[in-house]
This record gives C-alpha cells, sequence and structure tokens, in this order.
C-alpha cells in the first residue's frame, strides 16, 4: 500500500526540511507545492507567473491552480509508492481534492503530521533562511549553516533568500496560514489522521519524533 503523508505546520515550522528527510526515509518523493510553484517560475511558465503575484503577497494561490498543479504531480510514476506532500493541502476545498486524487489513484492518507512551533519562533527561521537554487536544499545562517556561505553543501550552487521571507511578507503568512489553514488540524483530528510533533527542538530530535509518530498510528506526540 502506498505511503502518502502530508506535513501540516506554519511558514517556517520545518516542513520542507523534514519532509526532505522523511521522504529519504521512505523512499519516497517530497512533493512540495511552494517548490513546484518556485520550479514554475524559474521557467516562466504561465502558472509560475500567475501564482507568483499571490506569493509576493503572502497570500495562497487560487485552488483550482494548486489543485491541478498537485494532481498532475501525484499522477507521475514516481508517486506510485506514495509521497511526502509538504505544504499541501491548505484550505478545505484542496483537502477534498487531496481524497478524491488519492481515490483515483487507488490509495488514501496514512497520516497527517501537524508540526508545531510558536508563532515567536517563526520570523527569526524564516528570515534567516538560505534556500539552494538549483534544488531548493535548505539551509539556516545560524540554525544550520552551510559549510561554506552562500554556497550549497549538497550540489555547489547559490544559496539566495527567497523574495516572500521578507519580514512583512512572513506575517501576512504566518496569518493566512492562522485564517485558512488551521482549521485542517480538527478536519484531520476527526478522521484520527492527525499526528503531532513540537516542532521547537533540533532538526534531528524532530526527524525522529516524526518516524516515532508514524510508527505509531493512532498516538499523538
Ligand atoms: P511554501 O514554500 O510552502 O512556504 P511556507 O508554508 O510559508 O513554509 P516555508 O517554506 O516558509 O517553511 P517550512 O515549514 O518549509 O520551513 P523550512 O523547513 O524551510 O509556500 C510559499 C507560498 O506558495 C505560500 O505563501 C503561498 O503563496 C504559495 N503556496 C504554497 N502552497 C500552497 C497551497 N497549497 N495553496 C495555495 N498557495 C500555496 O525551515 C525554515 C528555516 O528554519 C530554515 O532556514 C531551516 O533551516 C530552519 N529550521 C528548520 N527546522 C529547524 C529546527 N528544528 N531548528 C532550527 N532551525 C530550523
Ligand atoms: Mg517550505
Amino acid at each position: 500500500m502506498a505511503v502518502f503523508v502530508v506535513l501540516l505546520g506554519p511558514p517556517g515550522a520545518g516542513k520542507g526540511t523534514q519532509a526532505l528527510r522523511l521522504a529519504q526515509s521512505l523512499n519516497v518523493p517530497h512533493i512540495s507545492s511552494g517548490a513546484l510553484f518556485r520550479e514554475h517560475l524559474k521557467n516562466q511558465t504561465e502558472l509560475g507567473v500567475k501564482a507568483n503575484a499571490y506569493i509576493e503577497q503572502g497570500q495562497l494561490v487560487p485552488d483550482d491552480v494548486t489543485i491541478g498543479m498537485i494532481r498532475e504531480r501525484l499522477s507521475r510514476p514516481d508517486c506510485a509508492p506514495g509521497a511526502i506532500l509538504d505544504g499541501f493541502p491548505r484550505t478545505p476545498p484542496q483537502a477534498e481534492a487531496l481524497d478524491a486524487i488519492l481515490k483515483d489513484l487507488g490509495s488514501s492518507l496514512r497520516a497527517v503530521i501537524h508540526i508545531k512551533v510558536a508563532e515567536e519562533v517563526l520570523a527569526r527561521r524564516v528570515c534567516g533562511r538560505r534556500t539552494c537554487r538549483e534544488a531548493g536544499h535548505i539551509f539556516h545562517v545560524e540554525f544550520n549553516p552551510p559549510k561554506v556561505p552562500g554556497v550549497c553543501d549538497y550540489d555547489g550552487s547559490e544559496l539566495y533568500q527567497r523574495r516572500d521571507d521578507m519580514r512583512e511578507t512572513v506575517l501576512e503568512r504566518v496569518e493566512v496560514y492562522q485564517r485558512q489553514t488551521t482549521p485542517l488540524i480538527e478536519h484531520f483530528r476527526k478522521r484520527n489522521l492527525l499526528r503531532e510533533v513540537n516542532g521547537v527542538y533540533s532538526i534531528d530530535d524532530v526527524t525522529a519524533a516524526m518516524i516515532d509518530v508514524l510508527k505509531s498510528p493512532g498516538e499523538t506526540e
């Protein structure tokens, strides 16, 4: 049975950092809606240009655009064994669409891991983040610095600061998360899919906690 796991959490919670590690550990692709939008923008596709107008304002990209992009990605053969979904779903219609997409693939959601991090920590994490141009590898100037400043450890490409990682945009993104995405926490709790981990600990400790909660379905923390 394929393993589809969703990572839920505010901007800076560590979804991208942890999704990569979990994907390697479970040997499934890491699918980040934000990274897919950034890839589209890099290639100047129509979708990328349209999405960027929302991303730069810290707003969510409309559901129909986002759902279409994720449906296409999940239907590719590399997702047959499952996937770690980072940043999707973020609204109730997206959650509904994910159920339908997975049903069409003859599968269903295994778990939703909510990475809990207090708001005070988020801006510091996001503002210090550096992202690699080539593949989106994630670093932090203070908490997870690259060996050579400004250069990705994995592929040697340049590290840059995301345009939506400016302080005012980050605050807006956190607000949007509270308003539009947190209702999903209850939604998944009711379906007994929700698992929670405390995201304030070290990157390694959070990974260990996530692997743990996936082994013990039904339990939280
Ligand atoms: P997206 O790219 O998904 O951004 P986000 O949800 O705001 O989350 P971030 O990527 O900022 O944080 P993260 O949780 O991945 O943290 P990370 O691991 O990098 O989305 C961007 C935009 O695209 C959205 O605003 C929206 O416009 C649009 N979009 C995307 N999906 C959408 C959807 N489904 N619907 C509509 N619109 C959508 O970690 C952050 C930093 O902290 C890093 O520097 C990292 O090194 C560091 N760090 C991580 N863990 C730790 C730790 N345990 N201790 C210390 N430092 C840590
Ligand atoms: Mg991310």
